[in-house]
């Protein structure tokens, strides 16, 4: 059985898992207050009470102190932001209840803003609290978000185990227009018990071939499942490998457009600036762990990331026939490289005088990696 999170000490596995989801928000709202969205909405479907055993905030608490922190900015241009907070344990969302009760009255009394003092007057918050099971529940949301694609929205699947996610939920999460997604997923169960009846009634997933030679990369077997699903639809995942007592666990991300993909990568290269995707070594990179390689005979690969080592000879034979900025910047956030990492990689290539440039005028430097760029360049290698 399951042991409860919410009863013990979130350990380093939870705590990247929340880290990430908290970074993401952080990017995530600015974009559509920015906007001048009339309404945001947050859906945590796997609440829990608030908190671990020592206080430290769970996924509903990093929530609200996320849209706190924007709540003038939600005042001023009128938006509403609409959370739902759901565990099909009630006594959790008892708990959470008043947690949130604490949390607006700390809020209020802060009077850090005029409006702080008459919360139920002006706070742009609407709070919903349910004790379903997620499976009814998002069937009814569903409905309720195709019929208003055009909200932006934010759902949070913080399952235990795998089945929450099945083949069938899947593809609904992927036909909404504006809603990203980041759900967990037990990678190393899904790989022990991969052929059992009970699991493929979820997901179809005993075609999977895992990388034998290489077992902790699980996740990323799981993950090219998920991108299969997609077929031709032009949608963007991303993933996230979590190593806890032995096991993989793992996110996945989705977003219906390529901005969503960009910024939870500018995340996951901030948790892990070698690889963006795990919180461990994972490829058996000496560099990671510190250890440099004093073979000088070399190119020094030895000391790189190969996964990195693999992405620029990736990119060079992509560059060979010239590609748009536009066409770059998919490229780098297809293969899960954050478009910092291709800048730095871009800037090193021009300094070898590897690379010709074509389109509009340019700053030495500076490739304009973006879907809607500033300037409209092209790059080839030499
Ligand atoms: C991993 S915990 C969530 C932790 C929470 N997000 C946090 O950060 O503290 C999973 C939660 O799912 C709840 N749960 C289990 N089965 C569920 C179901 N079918 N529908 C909704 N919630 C469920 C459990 O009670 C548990 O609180």
């Amino acid at each position: 059985m399951t042991k409860d999170i919410n009863k013990r000490n979130f350990d380093e596995g939870t705590s990247i898992k929340l880290e990430l989801f908290k970074l993401y928000l952080r990017e995530w709202l600015p974009v559509f207050i920015s906007k001048k969205a009339k309404t945001i909405e947050v859906f945590d479907f796997f609440a829990g009470s608030g908190t671990d055993v020592n206080g430290n905030p769970g996924s509903p608490l990093i929530i609200l102190n996320e849209i706190s922190n924007q709540c003038e900015k939600l005042v001023q241009n009128n938006i509403r932001l609409k959370v739902l907070f759901n565990d099909l344990d009630g006594d959790k969302i008892d708990i959470l209840s008043e947690n949130i009760g604490e949390h607006l009255k700390t809020c209020s009394s802060s009077s850090k803003y005029d409006f702080c003092t008459n919360p139920n007057d002006s706070c742009p918050f609407e709070i919903k609290l349910t004790k379903e099971d997620f499976k009814d529940l998002f069937e009814r949301w569903y409905n309720y978000f195709l019929n208003s694609q055009g909200v932006p929205r934010m759902l949070f699947i913080d399952q235990y185990g795998i089945k929450h996610v099945s083949e069938s939920i899947f593809k609904k999460l992927i036909s909404l227009r504006h809603a990203d997604f980041i759900f967990f997923i037990s990678t190393s169960y899904l790989k022990r018990f991969k052929e059992q009846p009970e699991f493929l009634k979820y997901l179809s997933i005993n075609e999977i071939e895992f990388d034998s030679s290489n077992p902790y990369s699980c996740h990323r077997a799981v993950f090219n499942y998920y991108k299969s699903l997609l077929a031709s639809k032009k949608y963007y995942l991303g993933q996230f490998s979590i190593r806890k007592n032995g096991n993989i666990y793992g996110v996945i991300f989705g977003s219906g457009h390529p901005l969503g993909l960009k910024k939870f990568l500018d995340v996951a290269w901030k948790l892990d600036v070698h690889t963006g995707e795990t919180n461990f070594d994972i490829d058996n990179d000496s560099v990671r762990v510190g250890q440099y390689s004093l073979d000088f005979d070399n190119d020094g690969s030895a000391n790189k990331v190969k996964k990195l080592v693999g992405y620029e000879l990736d990119l060079l034979k992509y560059l060979e026939d010239g590609r748009s900025n536009i066409e770059i910047y998919l490229f780098s956030i297809e293969n899960g490289i954050s478009i910092k990492k291709t800048n730095e990689i871009l800037k090193r290539l021009e300094e070898q005088n590897m690379l010709t440039f074509g389109g509009e005028a340019r700053r030495k430097g500076a490739f304009y990696l973006d879907f809607e760029p500033e300037k409209k360049i092209t790059i080839k290698i030499l």
